[in-house]
């Protein structure tokens, strides 16, 4: 079969002929229609110091899919029809320590990620156990089943807490996850979101996904831009950038009491002010994936009501132009990037 093969450690990510996955008896066989390219896909690609401590190679990437299935091993035979369309859960949880057994598998102490631990979906086929197989009503089209993975990481962040009326400030709105999140905190009845982003192609995709304020933080001051909302600070913050001046402007934007759930990956050695955060009585809560399987519940009922995040898509390719697909998400300029396969 087809794959694309972390093949060298070095910059790139190359086509390979490789055998088609072995099933055992818990897991399925899924034949992909349509990939995506998540961030953690480009850092691999790009060779950095994580993928470098982190992927072994040669490694199939790739954890964001839509596919059929092909084949099911004997325990689960009988839980799926063949050519049935499907997606998947990107963690895998071990099932057996003390956060799976209290319904915290997202937060397993041996979690291991398709793609990155072990072979994933840029490939004709992949091997998965059928316990994070996920079933997506015939309603949802394939291009947003490809993107349930970063849109739970959406979900999972937007929905932290009640946002009903709430003012609202997400940091990266731009990137992919940030984007969905502004859709989404509209959806669940935000009184208003403010999206900063300093990429101008992904302000302008966070106007289009409904941001009601869009902030440059390069030329505009946050405190200005409250002022002049008439606000004295924002009830919820979602911090999808990772940048770590952008979460320091976001605690000085929040109002007392407010919450900010984390989900960019802040470097470990950026400051923080934690006086601000504890005299205004800040609560933080860290994000980690989709909520096995709650998020997954969430975000088909949003579509089903009518959520729109479609923008998102920017690109779509031929998996035989990955490279194209690969250097778009390189420039910055897009949101989600689709291979079909
Ligand atoms: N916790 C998890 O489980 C999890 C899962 C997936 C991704 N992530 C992380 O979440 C973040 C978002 O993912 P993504 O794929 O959308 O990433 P991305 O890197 O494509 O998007 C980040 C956005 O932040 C913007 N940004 C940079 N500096 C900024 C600043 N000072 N102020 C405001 N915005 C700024 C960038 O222009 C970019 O558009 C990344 O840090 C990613 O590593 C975490
Ligand atoms: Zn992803
Ligand atoms: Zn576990």
């Amino acid at each position: 079969m087809k794959a694309l093969v972390k093949a060298k450690p070095e910059r790139g990510l190359w086509m390979q002929d490789m055998p088609i996955p072995s099933i055992g008896p818990d897991d399925v066989l899924i034949k992909i229609r349509k990939t995506a390219i998540c961030g953690t896909d480009l850092h691999i690609y790009r060779w950095d110091e994580w993928s470098q401590k982190t992927i072994k190679t040669p490694m199939i990437i790739g954890h964001e899919y839509v596919g059929e299935i092909a084949d099911a091993g004997a325990n689960v035979k009988h839980k799926f029809t063949i050519g049935e369309r499907v997606t998947g859960e990107g963690h895998i949880a071990c099932g057996e320590c003390r956060n799976c057994h209290r319904g915290w598998d997202h937060i397993c102490a041996n979690n291991y990620g398709v793609g990155v631990h072990r072979d994933g979906c840029f490939a004709e086929y992949l091997s998965i156990p059928a316990t994070n197989v996920v079933r997506i009503s015939e309603k949802i089209e394939d291009d947003l089943c490809s993107i349930m993975d970063p849109f739970g990481n959406a979900t999972h962040t937007a929905l932290s807490f009640n946002l009903l009326g709430e003012d609202v400030i997400i940091t990266g709105a731009g990137g992919p996850i940030g984007a969905m999140c502004v859709a989404i905190a509209k959806f669940a009845g935000a009184k208003s979101v403010f999206a900063v982003e300093p990429n101008d192609y992904r302000r302008e995709l966070a106007k289009k996904m409904g941001a009601d304020v869009c902030v440059n933080p390069l030329k505009e001051d946050l405190q200005e831009v409250l002022k002049k909302h008439n606000l004295i600070g924002f009830d919820i913050g979602l911090e999808c950038s990772g940048n770590g001046g952008a979460f320091n402007q976001m605690v000085t934007a929040m109002y007392n009491g407010g919450s900010i759930a984390l989900l960019g990956i802040l470097p470990s050695t950026s400051p923080v002010n934690w006086n601000e955060i504890i005299f205004k009585g800040l609560k933080l809560k860290g994000i980690y994936g989709r909520e096995m399987f709650e998020t997954w519940y969430k975000m088909e009922a949003m579509l089903l009501a009518g959520l729109d995040i479609k923008p998102v898509i920017t690109h779509k390719f031929n998996v035989d132009d990955y490279l194209k697909g690969f250097e778009v998400m390189d420039s910055g300029n897009c949101g989600k990037v689709i291979l079909e396969w």
